[in-house]
């Protein structure tokens, strides 16, 4: 395994080390400005990560952002292949997570050695890669998906053309049935969506008839064929704020759900049930290592920092690449002001 993401030395300034009566939000805009830097954060940070960031938005928001901010430093709160992508997509700019131990299970599922293999068997096959995985298997694939845009590029394709998905195989299974693909699926699972319980569901659902059930690609058949509506975590968000109904079953990470509170208050939004008959389980703990003392320490420490080698750059943004231009086009957001140039990355280091 190549490491992409450089930790903090040994001088860095440490969690033990931050005064407790800091102003950690005005340091971390102080920060912000004084480095010119944008922070992006995917929609299952905290609250109050969201609440500081620059934008946040799903998997395929977050990387075209990342390819066109003009920043210097882009702040990624997220996990690490989100991060990593920002870097291969906008190689000039420095790229800075809060926690370099935020993977993610399915990028875990996929060790690249084994998914040379599995590629070799089948030299046929295009390989389709979901974005969450590691640079190393983009770089050994043909075009990366987002759940987003996954069924669009799918049904782009000739229909004899053979495909292997990886690395989820409820999302690659989703996909098949949607676009009447078969598809050889890659058996990785997200540790958050793969925890949803039917029977829960199906008792929640009892008790609130009227509410709608959306419900991420992720989830298992079982938990998906409950479904009034699937998609990415901004299709849920934009059903939710577009609909006409009043209440909503989320079977998603939860945080997603401040979101959904802001745009649309008036709405009642309850979290899919795990197996327990509550959503404790359904935090992702990779996002959750991410908090805003570690945000405010990766941007005074200047790490943890990703760092690709050229080859491996190179080799990854080709499939990247491939994504963006079969894509459906971007809905026009204005919303997000850029940082200002005009930064000495140095001078913030402690
Ligand atoms: P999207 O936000 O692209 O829907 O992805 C969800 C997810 O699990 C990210 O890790
Ligand atoms: Fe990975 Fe699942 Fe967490 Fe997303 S929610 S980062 S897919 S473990």
């Amino acid at each position: 395994m190549i490491e992409t993401v450089i930790a903090p030395g040994p001088e860095a300034l440490g969690l033990d080390r931050i005064d407790p009566t800091l102003d950690l939000e005005r340091e971390i805009e102080r920060l912000r400005r004084d480095m010119n830097a944008v922070i992006l954060a995917h929609y299952y940070q905290d609250e109050e990560i969201q609440e500081l960031a620059d934008f946040v938005g799903d998997s395929l928001d977050l990387s075209r952002r990342a390819a066109a901010t003009q920043a210097d430093v882009i702040v990624f709160c997220g996990v690490r292949f989100m991060a990593e992508t920002a870097k291969i997509l906008s190689p000039e700019r420095i790229v800075l997570m809060p926690d370099a131990e935020a993977g993610c299970s399915l990028e875990e599922s996929c060790p690249p050695d084994a998914f040379r293999i599995f590629r070799e068997k089948h030299p046929d096959h295009l390989a389709l890669s979901y974005i969450n995985c590691s640079a190393e298997v983009k770089a050994l694939s043909d075009i990366i998906v987002t759940s987003s845009n996954a069924e669009t590029i799918i049904d782009s394709l000739p229909q004899d053309q053979p495909i292997l998905f990886a690395p989820d195989r409820h999302l690659g299974a989703y996909l098949a049935r949607k676009t009447g693909r078969d598809m050889l699926l890659w058996p990785g699972t997200c540790v958050v969506h793969e925890q949803f319980s039917e029977r829960e569901l199906l008792r929640l659902k009892s008790k609130h008839p009227e509410a709608v059930i959306s419900a991420h690609p992720e989830c298992p058949e079982a938990i998906l064929c409950h479904a009034d509506h699937v998609g990415s975590t901004s299709a849920m968000l934009k059903f939710v704020t577009a609909s006409k109904d009043r209440e909503f079953i989320i079977a998603t990470e939860p945080h997603l759900i401040h979101q959904m509170k802001k745009a649309a208050p008036e709405k009642t939004f309850i979290p899919a049930p795990g197996a327990d008959g509550t959503c404790s389980c359904a935090n992702c703990p990779f996002m959750e290592l991410n908090t805003l003392e570690k945000l405010y320490l990766c941007m005074v420490n200047m790490a943890p920092r990703v760092e690709i080698s050229d080859a491996l750059r190179i080799a990854a943004r080709k499939p990247l690449d491939r994504m963006m231009e079969l894509s459906p086009p971007a809905a026009a957001n204005t919303d997000t002001p850029e940082p200002k140039p005009g930064f000495d990355p140095r001078a913030n280091v402690a």
